[in-house]
């Protein structure tokens, strides 16, 4: 008689169980996301993945983020473009991504911030990226020094290096 009452009752507390499983999972990738938003937003990565930024004090929608920048950055490395990160990331699994993600790139990216990021970190840019819909154009190919442009760019060019820096009172 008690093993059969038993046995039902083990079958209901597996199923609360499982399902506040569930919920915990669902909040887990909720508050992943969020980390995610929040450091995209705090590590800089709209100042040059997203186009116009800066320029309109980071007052961009999220619908607009992350879309790439047409206008390259230019120095003794050539002329880079910031990729459009939703389609870059649309193309990839959490776990290549992983794998990738603190792989060195040219400059201006700083790419060591991303080296130096913890892996549940790197995994919030990842879900959060993820959340946003891969439209808009991809970036302008790398030109090599030398080559011709054919975009507007900005330079980066290091200039009076022969001067002494003083600190200016
Ligand atoms: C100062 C400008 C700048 C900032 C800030 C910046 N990036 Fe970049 N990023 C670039 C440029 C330029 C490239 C292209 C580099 C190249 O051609 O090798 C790039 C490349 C990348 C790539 C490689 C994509 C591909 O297609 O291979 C990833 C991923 C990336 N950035 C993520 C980020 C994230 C995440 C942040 C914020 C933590 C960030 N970037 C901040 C400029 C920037």
């Amino acid at each position: 008689m008690k093993t059969k009452l038993l046995i039902p009752a083990t079958v209901v507390m597996l199923a609360i169980l499982g399902s506040l499983q569930v919920m915990s999972a669902t909040e887990v990738d909720k508050k992943l996301i969020d980390r995610g938003r929040y450091l995209v937003a705090t590590a800089g990565c709209n100042d040059c993945h997203t186009a116009g930024y800066p320029q309109a004090d980071g007052k961009i929608p999220e619908s607009e983020w992350l879309m790439g920048n047409p206008v390259g950055f230019q120095g003794l490395w050539g002329t880079t473009y910031p990729p459009n990160l939703r389609i870059f990331m649309s193309g990839l699994s959490e776990q290549q991504w992983m794998q990738q993600a603190r792989n060195p790139r040219r400059p201006p990216m700083p790419w060591f911030m991303l080296r130096d990021m913890t892996d549940e970190d790197l995994r919030a840019i990842y879900q959060y990226v993820r959340t946003l819909k891969p439209t808009g154009n991809a970036a302008p190919a790398y030109v090599a020094p030398g080559e011709t442009v054919n975009t507007p760019y900005i330079e980066f060019y290091p200039k009076n290096l022969h001067v002494t820096a003083q600190v200016v009172q």
